[in-house]
């Protein structure tokens, strides 16, 4: 070894112990007699003292190092006089006898700093550097620790990790491939599986029974925050078992990982209907740590604004409010803020009807149309009184839904309801099976095609199969999606049906699934499973919304690498040896 401790290590009880250290030289400071250098490694930073009047030439060479220079330096443990109690080593420096630079370096293109000065795309280039700053490694240890804590949660339930081969077959459904030419099979590809789903379930048919991979998932869609083109999941599947012992296990998994990870109590996981996160949340991914649900004001069963020549709210297919808890105070000023936010094209309304209830009495944006009285109803559906804002949106129903949902969450900011170190957890069960596309005209699958409707209502598939409710659930942390599943057709028969309403043919159902529906005639045991997005959850664990920082080497959000510059061209050899042509859309 080159070093005898690490820079985060030492403290007052090694005090006259000569030791060696090696790290990045994060700063120096000249005090004329005095140099000083903090030396910076993976555990921390430890200070290096050299002495003018004690050793003038070895003070002089400190002096030259520039910032991120590695050195190694050999001294005696020293107590200092002016300590810095913030840091495990703050106590202590070293009173260099003897320094070697291991490698100069150039002056990098932003500070290494917790708060640097680099921009995202500066940051991205250099990723190499960014990863020696605390925030970001922070981020990879805490990703690390996961990845091992899950290893030992599903380890312990008798689950044992497959791999699942990366080079597969490019199938419809779902998102968009990433394909790779076969060399070998001119003009024929691979696709990078988007999941192993249907490994996993060729494995449940092989008998492993509880399976488990921490995988790498490609997909080629438009990129967000929490999205990104490459991504892990933590992949399950489980036999001979029911949608509970699925919740159960994995709602046991996620427990364990918030006690081992973050000494975080996850008391209770509450589970509720799809139907019941749109209506009350406008989103099948609920943010419940805050209430202000939607109030649907009017209701086929209980129409509240109905009759009183409101054009706007008669014409709507959705009249929805939510109540602001003691903001009847708000201001114009903030009231028009709110108006403009959900008029911004993103939210697409064309405008916000508003309603206090306050000491003087209720007053609302509509007074010409809807009395105190009549509004008074509002508030009480709302379960509002005196001291609160009502926010009223009003509009064709699934946009007007959506806006409220995404207003209800602006507020949930506005009034700090949102604390990122306060953890719900929550299922979402009952998906519908199928969703309708407008687009392509026919039924998709809306978890996948794999999914099983819930027995009792198989009966709908051929007379109504929008409204088949599947065996399909969805984890949500926080608002966000952090895994999902299903449990699985296992019969050949009721598959084949399945890719029938997706619009299949037989022989292309076959030509794409056929592998998968041979094997259920082969003994196919019941199964089902889930998966996790691992970067979604480490990112929660980490307080943060983007994913970026709990990948090493992540792509930006036009699916480019800076860093290595990729994707890149290839070479005309190259191409005419995969049979490529390149073809210009026209
Ligand atoms: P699904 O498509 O819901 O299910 O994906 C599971 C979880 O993966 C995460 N995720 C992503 N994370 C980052 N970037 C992306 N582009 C991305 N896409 C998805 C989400 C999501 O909940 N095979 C099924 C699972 C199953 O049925 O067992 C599947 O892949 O957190």
């Amino acid at each position: 070894m080159l070093r005898t401790h690490t820079c985060g290590e030492l403290n007052i009880a090694n005090v006259g112990q000569t030791v060696t250290l090696c790290g990045w030289v994060q700063r120096s400071r000249d005090m004329g007699g005095m140099t000083f250098i903090d030396l910076r490694d993976r555990y921390g930073i430890t200070q290096l003292a050299f002495n003018m009047q004690t050793n003038a030439a070895l003070c002089e060479e400190a002096r030259k190092l520039g910032r991120e220079f590695v050195i190694a330096a050999t001294g005696k443990v020293a107590e200092r006089e002016s300590k810095n109690l913030k840091i495990s080593t703050g106590e202590i420096e070293i009173i260099v006898e003897k320094l070697e630079i291991l490698n100069a370096a150039k002056t990098p293109p932003f500070t290494i700093e917790d708060e640097t000065d680099g921009g995202d795309e500066l940051r991205m280039k250099y990723r190499y550097l960014d990863l020696r700053r605390n925030a970001v490694r922070k981020n990879l240890e805490l990703r690390h620790r996961m990845a091992i804590e899950t290893r030992n949660y599903l380890d312990k339930q008798n689950f044992i990790e497959v791999e699942t081969p990366v080079l597969i077959k490019s199938t419809p459904e779902g998102a968009r491939d990433f394909v790779v030419p076969s060399r070998m099979n001119p003009g024929e590809f691979y696709a990078l599986p988007q999941s192993p789903q249907t490994f996993k379930q060729l494995l449940m048919v092989s008998g492993f029974d509880r399976y488990y991979q921490i995988v790498k998932c490609f997909r080629d869609e438009d990129l967000r925050a929490d999205r990104q083109p490459e991504f892990t999941q933590i992949d399950c599947e489980m036999s001979f078992i029911t949608q509970e012992d699925i919740l159960q296990t994995f709602e046991g998994l996620v427990k364990y990982l918030f006690k081992t990870v973050k000494n975080i109590d996850i008391s209770e996981v509450p589970r509720m209907s799809y139907a019941d996160a749109m209506k009350y949340y406008g989103n099948d991914k609920p943010d419940i740590r805050f209430e202000m649900k939607l109030v649907e004001l009017n209701n086929s069963k209980n129409n509240l604004t109905a009759g009183k020549n409101f054009k706007l709210f008669d014409e709507a297919g959705l009249v929805v409010a939510i109540c602001a808890k003691a903001c009847a105070e708000y201001t114009r000023k903030q009231i028009d803020e709110l108006t403009e936010w959900v008029k911004r094209p993103q939210i697409g309304m064309s405008g916000l009807v508003w309603a206090r209830w306050n000491a003087e009495g209720i007053k609302s944006s509509v007074d010409k149309f809807y009395s105190q009285e009549d509004v008074k109803k509002w508030f009480e559906a709302a379960g509002g009184k005196e001291g609160d804002l009502m926010l009223i949106l009003a509009g064709e129903e699934n946009k007007t839904r959506k806006a409220m949902s995404e207003l209800r969450l602006e507020m949930g900011n506005r009034l700090s309801l949102r604390n990122p170190n306060d953890y719900k957890v929550l299922w979402v069960l009952d998906f519908p099976l199928l969703e309708w596309s407008e687009e392509n005209n026919r039924w998709h699958a809306m978890h996948h095609p794999f999914t099983s409707p819930k027995p009792e209502d198989v009966y709908l598939l051929d007379t109504n199969p929008g409204a088949v409710r599947a065996n399909a659930y969805d984890m949500v942390i926080n608002g966000v999606e952090v895994g999902g599943g299903s449990i699985r057709i296992f019969n050949k028969h009721l598959q084949k049906k399945m890719f029938s309403i997706l619009g299949f043919t037989d022989e292309d159902a076959q030509a794409q699934f056929g592998f998968l529906m041979n094997a259920f005639e082969y003994g196919a045991p019941p199964h089902g499973g889930i998966a996790f997005g691992f970067d979604r959850l480490c990112s929660l664990f980490g307080g943060a919304e983007s994913i970026r920082d709990f990948i090493a080497f992540p792509k930006n959000n036009s699916g480019r690498d800076l860093m290595i510059d990729a994707p890149s061209p290839i070479s005309k050899e190259q191409l005419v040896e995969l049979y490529i042509d390149i073809v210009k859309k026209d």
